[in-house]
């Protein structure tokens, strides 16, 4: 990987630099939930949007220029790799931040589509995510590259990411609205789901029980790790020892709301998150 990117700055980049991670709000911590667990020993400086969420009902031009304001944020952290932990972002901006950028940087998109194009017996292969993302068909692109006589079927659900971020993550209006849904994904028979949107694997147990033990359900942030993982070994990038005792190891900034983030931060994550601080991402 790091032979198809000659052009970062490799003085730029130190071994006990943080990861920057961000998404529009919530979803990017099942991305940090993965990062922790895979490489336990890397700092990490998360960003959520939480004053400009959703991000999936905005166009390309937005997307891309609150994306571009918050590398620029995460940049002052010097950190040494950004994890675009939205679909959204990445399907809309990742390759515009990535010609800009002097580090390297990974979204979520792409893994996704690897293990939905490895993990598919019959080729019928789900997809639900925010209008965005569906709209940008950046999912059957990349797995028609990786596959061939495979068909993806797009569903756009947009009431998702409002339900996670007000925490409805197990209530009976998420299922309601889940079964809306997903109906017609059951009727065409896939054997793969992905969860094309960050904040879905926060409402894995709805999904899984409306598809059913017969669908497999995709979740790009177990492979996001693994290929950061190896990304950063390719870069010889990755920290060998865990942060000194009583450093900030994890660093959680918002837009908006921060106490509110803080508490939903913890319910998910097990690491103990005492705070996070709210800053002007307009300021970048
Ligand atoms: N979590 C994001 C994604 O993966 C964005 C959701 C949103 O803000 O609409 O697409």
């Amino acid at each position: 990987m790091a032979e198809n990117k000659p052009d970062i700055k490799r003085e730029l980049l130190n071994k006990d630099a943080p990861i920057g991670v961000f998404d529009s709000g919530v979803g990017g911590l099942t991305v940090v939930r993965e990062i922790m667990r895979q490489i336990p020993n890397e700092r990490i400086i998360y960003f959520g949007d939480t004053a400009r969420v959703p991000y999936g009902s905005k166009s390309r031009e937005t997307v891309t220029r609150f994306s571009g304001q918050i590398v620029r944020f995460l940049n002052t952290f010097q950190v040494k790799t950004i994890v675009v932990a939205c679909n959204t972002a990445s399907a809309y901006a990742l390759d515009v931040l990535e010609k800009e950028s002097d580090i390297p940087m990974i979204g979520v998109v792409k893994p996704g589509a690897r293990v939905a194009a490895e993990v598919t017996k019959n080729g019928r292969i789900g997809l639900i995510a925010t209008e965005a993302t569906v709209g940008s068909r950046i999912y059957p692109k990349y797995i028609q590259e990786l596959k061939k006589n495979v068909t993806i079927y797009q569903k756009a659900c947009p009431l998702f990411v409002p339900l996670v971020e007000e925490g409805l993550l197990e209530d009976p209006v998420t299922d309601e609205i889940a079964r809306r849904y997903l109906t017609e994904l059951i009727d065409i028979d896939i054997d793969t789901l992905i969860l094309g949107c960050t904040h879905y694997p926060l409402i894995r147990s709805t999904l899984r029980k409306i598809m059913g033990e017969g669908v497999t359900l995709v979740n790009p942030a177990y492979e996001t790790a693994r290929e950061l993982k190896e990304l950063l070994a390719g870069y010889d990038l990755l920290c060998e020892e865990p942060p000194a005792l009583g450093g900030n190891r994890y660093q959680f900034y918002v837009s908006d709301k921060a106490e509110k983030f803080v508490s939903f931060a913890n319910s998910i994550i097990k690491y103990g998150i005492l705070s996070a601080k709210s800053i002007h991402i307009d300021a970048y």
